[in-house]
């Protein structure tokens, strides 16, 4: 039987990319439930530096994105109290779990992974850590025994497959890992792309201009973006399903989630006004909400040396939970344990 975990709490797993403009997909898809649930569960957010040198990376730009991911973190509203924040390369088990899980790990189900198969089409040479991500992130979440992943709907593969991996490990040595299950928002689980909101809101592209919205842009900028995001050419503001609906839905979907209002409310609030209206509204909404992270945010930049200690604890914290997972595991799977002499 798997061990049930001191505080009784549900524990969770999550993490982001070091790898560009943190922006409000990744807030609405994933942070905000973080920071709404982190009081009555035992948290885990990682900050998953490894997963971002798979693609071709600036080492001075991964220093600072790593820090200015920490800061938004901090600033979103996780309380390191009760949030375990920390540097995936500074808890050395995540390598090595990973290592153990690439030799349970099918090279089939890596190369069906859609998030592989679209970057290694992008990528003019792919590197064999591209291929095995997923099992590094398979590797962040089992060593925490995490029960709750909660992430954005691009994230499903990957978390499914953790769960694959889990059931495999456990099915050649034994019961070891907790199966883990992947929490999706019911709104805003697939943000849109503000100037094509025929794909989703991304990381790697946040630096164009129109795309995306950072967490920490100001406000003339977020009204810069929001007016000129792509719509359609009809009058209705109604939340829709139908493809060529999808800009207004992508920006009632963000409304609705920064006001906490029904859909029934904001289609009768916006019944008659037209899509500039909406769209003045839909900035109003966005400034006032990233306002305290903006402020915070600052604050926190101007004192690297406190973010780099809250940094240290976050990752003494994992340690004390990754290392005797980790022993456990090399146990199950046969290493010698160095002697104590
Ligand atoms: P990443 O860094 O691409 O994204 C971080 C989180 O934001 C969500 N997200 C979105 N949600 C809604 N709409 C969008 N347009 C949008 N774009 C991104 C993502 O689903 C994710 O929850 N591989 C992961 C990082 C990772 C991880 C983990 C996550 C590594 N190890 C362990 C969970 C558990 C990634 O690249 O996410």
């Amino acid at each position: 039987m798997l061990k049930i975990n001191a505080t009784q709490k549900i524990r969770v797993f999550s993490g982001i990319q070091p790898s560009g403009k943190v922006h409000i997909g990744n807030y609405l898809g994933a942070m905000r439930r973080w920071v709404a649930e982190q009081q009555q569960k035992e948290n885990y957010f990682c900050i998953v530096d490894m997963h971002a040198i798979t693609v071709p990376q600036d080492p001075s730009q991964l220093k600072r994105l790593t820090r200015d991911l920490a800061a938004v973190y901090l600033a979103v509203g996780l309380d390191p109290r009760v949030c375990t924040i920390f540097v995936q390369s500074q808890v050395p088990a995540h390598a090595e779990c990973c290592w153990i899980l690439n030799c349970v790990t099918p090279v089939g189900w890596l190369e069906r992974m859609t998030q592989y198969k679209v970057k290694s089409r992008e990528g003019e040479s792919v590197n064999a850590g591209l291929l095995v991500y997923p099992v590094l992130q398979a590797a962040d979440i089992l060593l925490y025994d995490a029960d709750e992943v909660p992430v954005g709907e691009d994230q499903s593969q990957h978390v499914e497959l953790a769960r694959d991996i889990a059931q495999r490990f456990n099915h050649l040595y034994g019961e070891t890992f907790k199966v883990p299950k992947l929490v999706l928002p019911a709104v805003g689980a697939r943000i849109k792309a503000l100037n094509d909101p025929t794909r989703k809101m991304s990381k790697s592209e946040a630096h164009l201009r129109g795309h995306a919205i950072g967490l920490v842009d100001d406000p003339d900028e977020i009204r810069y973006v929001v007016r000129r995001s792509v719509t359609d050419t009809g009058r209705e503001i109604t939340f829709s399903k139908q493809e060529d609906k999808a800009g207004v839905n992508n920006l009632l979907e963000i409304y609705e989630l920064l006001t906490g209002k029904s859909q029934e409310q904001i289609e009768a609030h916006f019944a008659g006004k037209g899509y500039a209206a909406l769209k003045e509204e839909v900035a109003e909404v966005i400034i006032a909400a990233l306002e305290p992270v903006r402020q915070r945010y600052q604050e926190l930049m101007d004192d690297p040396h406190e973010l780099d200690r809250l940094l240290a604890l976050g990752a003494e914290r994992a340690r004390g939970v990754a290392d005797p997972k980790m022993a456990e595991i090399k146990r199950k799977v046969g290493f010698v344990p160095l002697s104590k002499h």
